[in-house]
């Protein structure tokens, strides 16, 4: 039974100012992290071939991208180390004098107020490129999750105020937690990659952090992008470690779970745009084939909607200065 001429959905479409008076879901800078990639050297600046607008950079160019940040009132950055060099174990992850620890430290003394996050992870410090020890053939869950509770101190004594561990071992929140509180570090949270997916959209990344591990892939660890159940298990067993914030990803092919863990678990919830929706967008728009601008709002609107009180995205400086 239709209620038209008494309802015309048009009638608060009519004009911008009914349009905003209506509009549901908002989106404000605090609400967006921007990923930034930390080398070693001064005055680098690298553009990433794949992400147009996303650079490597030494500590003296990140600190100046930690100061747009803040000038932005961004909700803060998360960093990515590259590393003078790889080895087994992926030790410059856990080195006090690693890449992202310098960079932690100027960025806090040149922006305090900044929120800066420590991406906790091994791939990008390891010569085979995997997210963990081997062993066998294999990522070594328990000798890795070791070494994760390594790189979150080191990173939390440099500065780091949240610390985000994104390698999917099992045991790696409880590890982490326990590591942090014995080095009087129990003020620090865990925002944890809860539920990531073994996804293409990650293909950017590899080249941006040089992590494309050089055998096999993550599916030992990473999960299956159609389980749905698994998700949520994976994220009931990170908040019961102790998980202050837990982390979808990727974002658009999870806008599903974003919802669901948001209804079942009601916790600071964040999701990453990661770096292939962003290419995707930006290659797309290159070869005039859509607006940007407009599918980014559209992009980042929708991960809003889906739930997400915390949006990780390259596109966050470019949305916090039209916002
Ligand atoms: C490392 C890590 C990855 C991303 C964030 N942390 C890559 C991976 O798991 O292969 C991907 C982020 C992005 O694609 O933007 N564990």
């Amino acid at each position: 039974m239709s209620q038209f001429p008494i309802r015309r959905m048009r009638r608060l479409r009519r004009t911008a100012a009914l349009r905003r008076l209506v509009q549901e879901t908002h989106l404000v800078p605090s609400q967006l992290v921007w990923p930034l990639f930390v080398c070693h050297g001064s005055a680098v600046r690298r553009e990433v071939a794949l992400l147009p607008g996303v650079y490597q950079t030494s500590v003296d160019e990140v600190v100046k991208d930690a100061e747009r940040a803040q000038r932005l009132g961004l909700g803060g950055i998360i960093l990515f180390g590259l590393p003078a060099a790889k080895d087994a174990t992926g030790s410059e992850a856990y080195d006090e004098q690693g890449v992202v620890q310098q960079a932690a430290r100027a960025v806090k003394r040149a922006v305090p107020e900044l929120l800066v996050i420590g991406d906790v992870c091994l791939c990008e410090y390891t010569d085979h490129g995997h997210c963990g020890v081997i062993q066998d053939g294999d990522v070594d869950n328990d000798a890795s999750v070791y070494l994760l509770g390594k790189v979150a101190v080191t990173q939390a004594r440099a500065g780091i105020d949240i610390v985000a561990p994104s390698d999917m071992m099992d045991g790696r929140v409880a590890g982490i937690r326990k590591a942090l509180d014995a080095a009087g570090l129990s003020r620090v949270p865990i925002m944890s990659y809860a539920a990531k997916t073994a996804s293409a959209f990650y293909g950017p990344f590899r080249e941006a952090a040089g992590s494309a591990p050089q055998f096999g892939d993550r599916q030992s660890y990473q999960m299956q992008g159609g389980n749905a159940d698994e998700a949520m298990k994976e994220i009931r067993l990170d908040v019961d470690e102790g998980a202050d914030i837990i982390l979808v990803k990727p974002a658009l092919p999870c806008l599903d779970l974003v919802r669901r863990a948001k209804q079942e678990f009601g916790s600071p919830l964040a999701a990453y745009q990661v770096s292939g929706e962003y290419a995707m967008i930006k290659a797309a728009a290159a070869r005039g084939m859509l607006d940007e601008t407009l599918a980014m709002w559209e992009t980042l609107y929708a991960i809003r909607r889906a739930g997400a009180d915390i949006i990780v995205s390259y596109f966050a400086p470019t949305a916090a200065e039209l916002l």
